[in-house]
């Protein structure tokens, strides 16, 4: 009997010592690879793809962190058509000349699989321009060729992982047609700019209430990125020195909010158009960070964004048109707000930009046939 209590003593001895020094493994790899996260501050660079003219705008910004935060290296991709080839390089110069200390690479060419090779964040802003005397359906017909090219590219020799964002107009369908023609891609990894509509409705509000840009959030840009978007107030707020005040109350103006505000945003894209002669770049350029800087690094707390996204069949839009909604990001991934009141006014304008969408989409694969 005593030998019995001996043994199991001595079991349960050898249980505990082995346990201490399980534990103390653990304890000690937790160590080692918290450390680690303090030394290893130098990230990978990340590779950044900028399709067409604007490119010229946008890649000074990523190149100083604008994108994709201060502490992110970046090797920038820049693709363009073959005419363009020596302005390419010119720019490819420029950006060497500028001694970026995030920039760590330059690939500029006009190879689109070169392009797309190993790209982590793709930034599609070429795309035909509408010329005059062109019909709808022809512009149509060349971006969806543009479009399914490229799409084929990114899906053979992009990250696995690249989130892509396409600027380039009709930009909704543009990125319809490269989530057709790019199904490995996951379709919550493809979308398209908004948030030029959404920061010009902020700035908007901003200006007729005399309030800083930084004070005002949540409007929401439903729709399609054409004249029938839907710029929506009614979830906005100001923050005011006594808390968060709704714009509706602070603009006390409804007739001005449902008529001239949503025109103004609405036409914003063809009135700067008119006043330079050419399409809006810088803030264009702007917008597309800020998509892609809220999406990979987070929304901040009690703020939504617009981004053209899949539709889910949230808010009644029929599911697989991509639609700008109101979203938050983290950890990299967009989510659609749920539970907003729609009221009858929003019902109307939310479908009427729906129903373009589901024109544009049939006039788009009426052009792949
Ligand atoms: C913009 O909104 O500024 C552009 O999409 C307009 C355009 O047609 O280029």
């Amino acid at each position: 009997m005593d030998q019995f209590v001996i043994d199991n003593m001595e079991n349960v001895a050898w249980l505990q010592k082995g346990l201490v020094v399980l534990l103390s493994i653990a304890f000690f790899w937790k160590l080692i690879r918290y450390m680690w996260s303090f030394l290893k501050t130098q990230k990978d660079p990340v590779r950044v793809l900028v399709t067409g003219q604007i490119g010229y705008a946008i890649v000074p910004m990523i190149a100083r962190g604008v994108m994709l935060g201060l502490d992110q290296s970046v090797i920038l991709h820049l693709l363009d058509v073959e005419p363009a080839a020596e302005a390419l390089n010119g720019v490819k110069m420029e950006l060497i000349d500028a001694a970026f200390p995030l920039l760590k690479g330059v690939v500029a060419t006009t190879d689109v699989v070169e392009a797309c090779k190993d790209v982590n964040i793709a930034v599609m802003v070429g795309g035909f321009p509408r010329k005059e005397g062109m019909e709808r359906k022809d512009v149509m017909s060349k971006n969806v060729s543009i479009y399914k090219a490229q799409a084929a590219a990114l899906e053979q020799h992009a990250a696995k992982d690249c989130k892509v964002l396409v600027v380039a107009n009709p930009a909704n369908t543009n990125a319809l047609i490269l989530k057709e023609f790019a199904p490995s891609i996951p379709e919550k990894n493809i979308t398209c700019l908004t948030r030029l509509d959404h920061n010009r409705a902020l700035g908007q509000i901003s200006e007729r209430l005399n309030v800083q840009v930084s004070d005002v959030k949540n409007v929401i840009i439903w729709g399609n990125h054409s004249s029938t978007q839907y710029p929506d107030v009614n979830h906005a707020t100001v923050t005011t020195s006594s808390g968060g005040k709704r714009v509706r109350e602070l603009v006390a103006d409804d007739h001005w909010l449902n008529t001239d505000f949503i025109a103004t945003v609405q036409q914003r894209g063809a009135a700067i158009i008119k006043a330079r002669k050419l399409s809006s770049a810088l803030s264009a350029a702007s917008a597309a960070c800020d998509h892609i800087r809220d999406w990979v690094l987070g929304t901040p707390k009690g703020t939504w964004v617009s981004m053209g996204v899949y539709s889910d069949g949230s808010y009644g839009i029929q599911p697989g048109l991509i639609y700008s909604f109101p979203v938050t990001c983290e950890k990299g991934q967009w989510s659609i707000v749920q539970g907003l009141k729609i009221d009858e006014f929003s019902r109307k304008k939310m479908d009427a930009t729906a129903n373009e969408l589901m024109e544009e989409k049939s006039l788009a694969y009426s052009c792949l046939k």
